[in-house]
């Protein structure tokens, strides 16, 4: 089995580091880890943010288990030279088109959440975000009008058949779930979003078992404030999916907390290949104090292994560990609380 490491910039190093140390604390036989350098980190080593040894690495492992990218210095690079590249690079070239990301109270959290704790007792929902399209990947240019003034655009379109597959991974996860599907869309307005619907609704057809509801892209914002727990399994493009999910995060009370799997068709000898990271960015404003949160980084290396490893039950256990350590008041500063990374990463040690 093998795992490639790419630890990135900011608090990627530091939250990698706890990973690292769960991953080890587990004695996996025969297991194999290559580490490589990728975003601000390898733009400044190798003059790119996925240098082709990087991307070889990732593609030649069983999974991938990504940090974070991102680099204030690096903003006014050219965007192909920018640290985020990367990360759409690696999604893009290795085919991860399904992004799941799950957002699921914690006993004893509901008063860390920005909603009252009856309401935010009740959050469980997976969104299922597309990956590989939308207006991320379209056509995108800054130019200079005839009469002078500078504009910028960005192409939005999903084809068909990408619809299609992300509407089956859905559709799929509604059924091992709560059976109910919501398409997040903005149908009302957008020509991509009326092939979304129409496309997500013709695919219903083979999933009579699941409950399909569609819901436009605004009030889908104010409901998983108001009531997120309405919502089971949501599917959405890529845009809405990536605001979505960082507010979902704040209902379950921190972007700390919220673990993500990209995943293709590819299968490996132990399950599906894929790329797994936390949610939340580099934090530049807290990297290297040793005050992130490590648990995103953690829970996404326990959905590396259910996905690509085969090894449920090692999964369950870091997500019962760090349960855990949660209801045991051991919190970082993005919950209130004074524990470090290292602190955190000792007391999901000690409970796993
Ligand atoms: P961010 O997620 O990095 O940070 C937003 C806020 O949340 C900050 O206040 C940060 O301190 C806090 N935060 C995030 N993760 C935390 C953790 N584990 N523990 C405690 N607090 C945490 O978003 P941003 O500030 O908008 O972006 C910073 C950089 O990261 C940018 O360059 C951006 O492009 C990049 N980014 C990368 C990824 C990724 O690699 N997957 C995701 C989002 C943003
Ligand atoms: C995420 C991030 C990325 C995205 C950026 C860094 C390209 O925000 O993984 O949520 O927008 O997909
Ligand atoms: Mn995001």
């Amino acid at each position: 089995m093998k795992i490639a490491l790419l630890a990135g910039d900011g608090i990627g190093p530091e939250i990698m580091a706890q990973a690292r140390r769960v991953l080890d604390a587990l004695e996996l036989p025969g297991l194999e880890l290559i580490e490589a350098e990728v975003g601000g980190t390898a733009y400044r080593n190798h003059g790119h943010p996925l240098p082709g040894e990087t991307l070889a690495s990732a593609r030649d492992a069983d999974a991938v288990l990504f940090g974070a990218v991102g680099d204030p210095e690096c903003d006014n690079l050219e965007r192909h030279l920018r640290p985020e590249q990367a990360i759409l690079g690696l999604r893009s070239n290795l085919g991860l088109f399904a992004n799941l990301r799950p957002a699921t109270m914690f006993p004893g959290l509901e008063n860390m959440s920005g909603l009252k704790p009856e309401i935010a007792r009740q959050i469980d929902v997976l969104i299922v975000r597309e990956l590989n399209g939308d207006v991320y990947f379209g056509e995108k240019a800054m130019r200079v009008l005839e009469d002078g003034r500078r504009q910028g655009y960005d192409v939005m379109s999903y084809a068909e058949d990408e619809v299609r597959r992300i509407a089956h991974v859905a559709f799929r996860a509604a059924q091992g779930r709560g059976g109910k599907l919501c398409s997040v869309d903005k149908a009302n307005v957008l020509e991509t979003s009326q092939l979304w619907r129409d496309v997500v609704t013709e695919t219903h057809a083979d999933y009579p078992d699941v409950e399909l509801s569609h819901m436009y892209v605004d009030n889908a914002a104010m409901q998983m404030v108001r009531n997120p727990g309405q919502f089971d399994v949501i599917v959405t493009g890529n845009l809405f999916g990536d605001i979505l999910s960082d507010q979902a995060s704040m209902c379950v009370g921190s972007i700390g907390l919220l673990a993500s799997a990209s995943l293709g068709e590819r299968q490996t000898e132990y399950g599906t290949f894929g790329m797994y990271e936390p949610i939340h960015g580099s934090a530049p404003d807290i990297a290297g104090q040793g005050k992130a949160n490590p648990m995103a980084m953690i829970l996404s290396l326990a959905m590396l292994l259910r996905h690509s490893l085969g090894r449920e039950e090692d999964a369950l256990r870091i997500e019962k560990a760090i349960a855990a350590t949660l209801e045991a008041g051991v919190l970082g500063g993005d919950l209130g609380g004074s524990a470090g990374t290292a602190e955190i990463g000792d007391a999901v040690l000690e409970r796993l």
